[in-house]
């Protein structure tokens, strides 16, 4: 049995008022992220036979608490998303009707990979410096900013995020890596932050990487 079906067992059949989310039930939409014996895990994906016989559950930190183990993720990832301005920046005005661009193989597949975050907030949740400095971005936003500075269509490279370089973006990381860990897709996390540290020293050392 999975978390998520205990704590529908458990709503049925002992506290109809617990609170919890979920909504795809197969690790797609994000939404029940939760601390299991204090490590943070989706409820849909975690077995309980995989567990000790006692299950500590908690709501994740760094989210705000709406009750028992519902956290409202939306408006930490509203913030940040729009803090990053988390869309595609391009030089021209877009056309409709223009071909689809090309982009190498490569690329494209880095790009898709960074696309596969589902704004779960594990990451957050198991990260030692979001718990303290309340504006650090996270692993989810810095993997999201390496998601444009890979794709070739955005304008903008690492040196135009002017967080990046602060104690909110990259050099805020304290290097546990707890978001790598507990990912539950396997993001490359560790290697995004090494590739988004070596792009911010390049452009600013000027010698390359800059879009512009
Ligand atoms: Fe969830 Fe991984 Fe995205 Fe963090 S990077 S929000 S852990 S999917
Ligand atoms: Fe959607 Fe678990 S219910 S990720």
């Amino acid at each position: 049995m999975n978390l998520f079906t205990a704590l529908h067992r458990i709503r049925d059949e002992q506290d109809p008022s617990i609170a919890f989310d979920f909504s795809c039930r197969s690790a797609v939409c994000g939404s029940c992220g939760m601390l299991v014996n204090g490590k943070p895990r989706l409820a849909c994906r975690t077995l309980t036979r995989d567990l000790p016989a006692l299950i500590q559950l908690m709501p994740m930190p760094v989210f705000r608490l709406i009750r028992d183990l519902s956290v409202d993720t939306g408006v930490w990832f509203r913030g940040m998303n729009g803090r990053i301005e988390s869309w595609l920046h391009e030089a021209r005005p877009f056309d409709p009707t223009a071909p689809e661009e090309r982009m190498d193989q490569a690329t494209a597949e880095k790009v898709y990979d960074a696309d596969r975050c589902i704004e779960c907030g594990l990451c957050v949740a198991g990260c030692a410096t979001a718990a303290m400095r309340p504006g650090f971005l996270g692993a989810a936003g810095l993997n999201r900013i390496g998601r444009f500075v890979l794709d070739p269509r955005d304008t903008r490279s690492a040196a135009d995020f002017s967080v990046l370089s602060t104690g909110e973006g990259v050099f805020g990381c304290l290097g546990l890596l707890g978001c790598h860990d507990y990912c539950p897709k396997d993001l490359p996390l560790r290697e995004r932050f090494a590739y988004l540290r070596r792009s911010l020293a390049w452009n600013l050392l000027g010698l390359g990487g800059r879009k512009r």
